[in-house]
């Protein structure tokens, strides 16, 4: 078993398809363990892209991040990581192959609908910067 975190953005949070990306997530084996609503402060979302910090695209995200609510939680299951990204599709929607969450509900690279985590180590510090080992209930 494996956890991820997955957001959903600003821009698909205001579309109304919290429910269907929700059950994509369901019918791809992934069970939601943790899930909080949250409109993020601009020093969350500058803490939560840290890495980022030096990308040309930097400011432009934490704005996008910070325009509106979204829907942050915590997947459980098999490659739940790897398995989530696949579901997303590409960061760019262009690219994103067809059925995926960002083909059909993102509009361009930076209002992509969605985040997953890259990679077990990040995935564990990403789901500790939202929340509590007891607010996640697995089980
Ligand atoms: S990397 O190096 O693979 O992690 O980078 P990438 O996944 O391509 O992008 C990291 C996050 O930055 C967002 N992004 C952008 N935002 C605004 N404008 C531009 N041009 C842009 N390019 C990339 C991208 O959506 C990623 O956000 P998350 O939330 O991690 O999916």
């Amino acid at each position: 078993m494996e956890r991820t975190l997955s957001i959903i953005k600003p821009d698909a949070v205001a579309k109304n398809v919290i429910g269907e990306i929700y059950s994509r997530f369901e019918h791809a084996g992934l069970k939601i363990v943790a899930a909080r609503m949250k409109h993020l402060s601009r020093e969350e979302a500058e803490g939560f892209y840290s890495v980022h910090r030096e990308r040309p695209f930097f400011a432009d995200l934490v704005e996008f991040m910070t325009s509106g609510p979204v829907m942050i939680q915590v997947l459980e299951g098999q490659d739940a990581i790897t398995r989530n990204r696949e579901l997303m599709g590409a960061t760019d929607p262009r690219q994103a192959a067809p059925g995926t969450i960002r083909a059909e509900f993102a509009s361009s690279i930076d209002a992509n609908a969605v985040h997953g985590s890259d990679a077990p180590e990040t995935a564990k510090q990403e789901i500790a910067f939202f929340f509590g080992a007891d607010e996640i209930y697995s089980r």
